[in-house]
């Protein structure tokens, strides 16, 4: 039995995800695009993937061997989500939130529900998407904020739902 795209589509629209704006390059010239589809794949060492269209006008700058950083959004930053998904050049992009550095020198969004700063390790070109593994080098956990998912094609928000709020490294 074969599965078409749409099918297929259709299906993982209904696999909710937490919404995440990534980012390589410098704070003087970033680069960033909107991704739900992002995973942990092991705690040993810390390495994510992510996985981004080969379409996107950020690609070439996640293949100039640049560092990753994942910024994980809540509940009240959709329109930052909107911004990295849609027509914005980069400079325009970066004007919604407040951006830092952390280890690695890739933007990270100091709103950012949590924050994990990478190296890329590889990546791997599958289908039509480039799958980016990064080692994380350093992590940045943010306030006590509801997350923001995406289910079904609309956002959804999530209550923080615990007591905790540090910092680190
Ligand atoms: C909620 C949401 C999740 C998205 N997830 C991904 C993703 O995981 N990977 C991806 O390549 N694009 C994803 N996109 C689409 C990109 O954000 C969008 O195509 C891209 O930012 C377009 O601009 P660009 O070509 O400059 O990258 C998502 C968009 C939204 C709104």
């Amino acid at each position: 039995m074969t599965v078409d795209s749409q099918t297929y589509r259709d299906a993982m629209a209904r696999l909710g995800a937490a919404v995440n704006v990534v980012t390589t390059g410098t704070r003087d010239d970033p680069v960033g695009f909107t991704a739900s589809a992002v995973c942990s794949v092991t705690d040993a060492p810390p390495t994510l993937l992510v996985c981004m269209n080969r379409d996107s006008r950020a690609r070439p700058a996640f293949h100039a061997g640049g560092p990753l950083c994942i910024n994980v959004l809540s509940a009240g930053q959709r329109d930052i989500s909107g911004a990295f998904a849609g027509k914005l050049d980069m400079y325009e992009r970066f004007t919604f939130g407040h951006w830092t550095t952390m280890t690695t020198g890739a933007p990270v969004l100091e709103e950012a529900v949590t924050s994990f700063d990478c190296r890329i390790d590889r990546i791997v070109e599958v289908g039509t998407h480039s799958v980016i593994f990064g080692l994380v080098e350093s992590i940045r956990i943010g306030g006590a904020l509801g997350g923001l998912v995406y289910f079904n094609r609309a956002y959804h928000a999530l209550p923080h739902g615990g007591e905790d709020t540090q910092e680190g490294t």
